[in-house]
C-alpha cells in the first residue's frame, strides 16, 4: 500500500501557497497518497497518516500555543514539535549566536537610546511573527523605541537590529535544505520601505529569483543547519537534520553573510523558482521520512 502523507497548511495557505501544487504532484508522481489539509481541521485522522509535513501554517504566529499543542498531538510530524517550539520564537537566534554562528546583531527589548545597536537606521520586530507583520524600519531612535514600547506593552518580546543597507540592493538570500541537503538558493528583494512605519499588508514574497550562492554563503548556511540538532531543547543531539530548512542570509557592513532568519516551521520553499533537482530531493526526503 502506498504511504499516506499530509501536507499541512492553513485556510489561506491552501488557497495561495504556490509550493503546494508542485510539492503534492511530485509526491503523487512518486506513488505516495497525498492529502492537503489545514492544521486546525478537526476531521483529519492524524494518527492514520504515515507522515504529516508542516508547510504553510501561516496563522501560527497569533495562535502559537494552540499550534504547538496540535503539533505535540500528531504522532509523525515533520518538522517535529520540539523543533517547532524552538523555532517559532526568534529568541532562538540567541542560541545560534551563542554557538558562534554569525547572526544579525540584535538587541532585545531596549528601553533607552543608549541601548540601541550602533546604526543610523533600525529594524524593530516582535520575536514571534512571520510575513514581516508588526515589523518596521526607523531612522528616528525615538520612533524605534516607541515601537519597542508598544510591543512590550502588548506582552511581546521586541528585537532591534541595525537596518543592513545591503538589503536595499542585494536583498536577502534564502538557502534551502531538504532532507539535510542543500538544494537551491533564491534571492528575495527588500520588503521594508524607509518612512512607511508598521504595515500589516506587505506582500512578504517580494520579488524572487534563483541565484547561485557564494562559497561563504554555502559555508555559513551549512554550519547553521549542522548546529540545529544540538540546539533544539529535548531533541537528541546528533539526530537527523530537519526535513526542511530555510536559512535567510543577508550581508553585513563588512561584507560577510549573516543569518537574518532560520525557518524550520513553515518556510516557503520557493519551489516555482527551484530547479528540478530540488523537487526530486523533496520527493526523496519526504519518502524516506515516511519509513
Ligand atoms: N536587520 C535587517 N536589515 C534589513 N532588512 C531587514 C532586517 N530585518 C528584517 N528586514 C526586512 O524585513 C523582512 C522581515 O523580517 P524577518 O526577520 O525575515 O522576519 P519574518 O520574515 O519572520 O517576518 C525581511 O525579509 C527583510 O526584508
Ligand atoms: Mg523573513
Amino acid at each position: 500500500m502506498s504511504a499516506r502523507v499530509a501536507l499541512v497548511s492553513s485556510e489561506r495557505g491552501l488557497r495561495v501557497d504556490p509550493d503546494l501544487p508542485i510539492a503534492a504532484s511530485a509526491l503523487r508522481d512518486a506513488g505516495l497518497a497525498v492529502d492537503l489539509v489545514r492544521w486546525d481541521d478537526p476531521d483529519v485522522d492524524w494518527a492514520g497518516l504515515d507522515l504529516a509535513v508542516v508547510r504553510s501554517c501561516w496563522d501560527y504566529a497569533w495562535r502559537r500555543a494552540e499550534f504547538l499543542g496540535w503539533a505535540e498531538s500528531v504522532p509523525r510530524l515533520r518538522n517535529p514539535a520540539p523543533v517547532l517550539a524552538w523555532n517559532t520564537d526568534k529568541t532562538h537566534l540567541r542560541d545560534l549566536a551563542g554557538a558562534g554562528l554569525p547572526v544579525v546583531p540584535t538587541v532585545w527589548g531596549p528601553t533607552e537610546a543608549g541601548q540601541l545597536p550602533d546604526a543610523g537606521e533600525w529594524v524593530v520586530k516582535p520575536s514571534i511573527s512571520a510575513g514581516s507583520r508588526d515589523t518596521a524600519r526607523w531612522t528616528d531612535p525615538a520612533a524605534a523605541l516607541g515601537h519597542v514600547a508598544e510591543l512590550t506593552a502588548a506582552g511581546r518580546t521586541a528585537m532591534v537590529q541595525p537596518y543592513l543597507a545591503s538589503v536595499d540592493d542585494a536583498g536577502e538570500t534564502a538557502m534551502l535544505f531538504l532532507g539535510g541537503r542543500f538544494t537551491h538558493a533564491v534571492r528575495k528583494g527588500p520588503l521594508l520601505q524607509r518612512g512607511e512605519g508598521v504595515r500589516q499588508d506587505r506582500d512578504s514574497r517580494g520579488d524572487l529569483r534563483a541565484v547561485d550562492p557564494t562559497p561563504a554563503q554555502r559555508a555559513v548556511a551549512q554550519a547553521v543547519l549542522d548546529a540545529v540538532p544540538d540546539l533544539v531543547p529535548s531533541s537528541v543531539p546528533g539526530t537527523e537534520p530537519p526535513l526542511y530548512a530555510r536559512i535567510d542570509l543577508v550581508t553585513d557592513d563588512a561584507g560577510r553573510p549573516v543569518v537574518l532568519e532560520l525557518e524550520l516551521t513553515e518556510p516557503s520553499l520557493f519551489l516555482p523558482q527551484a530547479p528540478e533537482t530540488a523537487v526530486a530531493q523533496w520527493v526523496t526526503a519526504v519518502s524516506a521520512a515516511t519509513r
